[in-house]
């Protein structure tokens, strides 16, 4: 973990209040992995605490970290104010980050939401030995506009909206029934609100396959120093910002057998 002066090379809206913000640094970049955080620091960081943003793509070899982020309040709307050339103070990388270690798998990605702005590192990290099935989902049109900024030309895509503004009219679970149906997966790794992870969690449970997912649960000091991050789980209480935010999806999925297994395990 570093605490670093990162330069700003660029900084632009890409959707409604939604922003992607790419910063030079010295260290950081090097250590990073897909899924981990950085707390940023608003640039009049006196009166305003730091706020953690999801890394949404590094670049190792160039010094440079992507960051997605929305505006939610008076620290993230002073972040969308930077300009190219001004510095902002960042802290990282934090937190658990996905596996990446694994090679000649078929793996699905699939981001709801917000929980898309890891999967940018995510996918190039995965893509590199792996079969990577990209399963992208939101509100509307708006809210996917993050994908015309990743670079996906070389992996499966599938789109759904709520209001079927962009891709088809439905929620990444249909879409990840659809392709568990048709064939084998050997991964799921995925980022959205809890009631999906909870969904994804139960897909992934009754089909047996592996699957991590990254938790967007409220954080405050992100080193693990307060509560403001305290989940409880199947494995007692976690701090999301320390023991995640990506965790094994068996944390939030009962997979003890049942007592009585009966033929139809009931
Ligand atoms: Fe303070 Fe996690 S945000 S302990």
């Amino acid at each position: 973990m570093y605490l670093e002066r990162a330069t700003v090379i660029e900084n632009r809206e890409v959707s409604s209040e939604k922003y992607l913000m790419r910063v030079k640094v010295e260290k950081s970049a090097k250590t990073s992995k897909a899924g981990q955080f950085f707390m940023l620091k608003p640039k009049n960081g006196i009166t305003i605490l730091k706020r953690p943003i999801s890394l949404h793509n590094c670049r190792k070899d160039e010094g440079v970290l992507e960051f997605y982020y929305e505006i939610k309040g008076e620290g993230t709307r002073e972040f969308s104010k930077l300009k190219e050339g001004e510095s902002i103070d960042i802290q990282g990388p934090l937190g658990t980050g996905f596996k990446t270690d694994i090679s000649n798998k078929t793996v699905v990605v699939v981001g709801g939401g917000m929980g898309i702005a890891p999967m940018g590192y995510l996918i190039d990290e995965l893509k590199r030995g792996n079969r990577v099935i990209f399963i992208a989902g939101g509100r509307d049109i708006e809210a996917l506009k993050i994908i015309d900024e990743m670079r996906l030309s070389d992996i499966e895509v599938y789109l759904r909206t709520d209001d079927g503004s962009k891709g088809e009219k439905g929620t990444v679970i249909d879409e990840l029934e659809v392709i568990l149906k048709r064939e084998r997966v050997d991964e799921i790794k995925s980022c959205g609100p809890m009631k999906m992870m909870e969904r994804v969690a139960e897909v992934a449970h009754r089909e047996r396959i592996e699957c991590e997912i990254s938790l967007e649960e409220r954080m405050a000091c992100g080193v693990k120093a307060c509560v403001g991050c305290s989940i409880k789980t199947l494995d007692g209480m976690k701090k999301v910002c320390y023991d995640g935010p990506v965790f094994n999806s068996k944390i939030i999925v009962d997979t003890t057998p049942s007592e009585n297994t009966g033929c139809c395990g009931e």
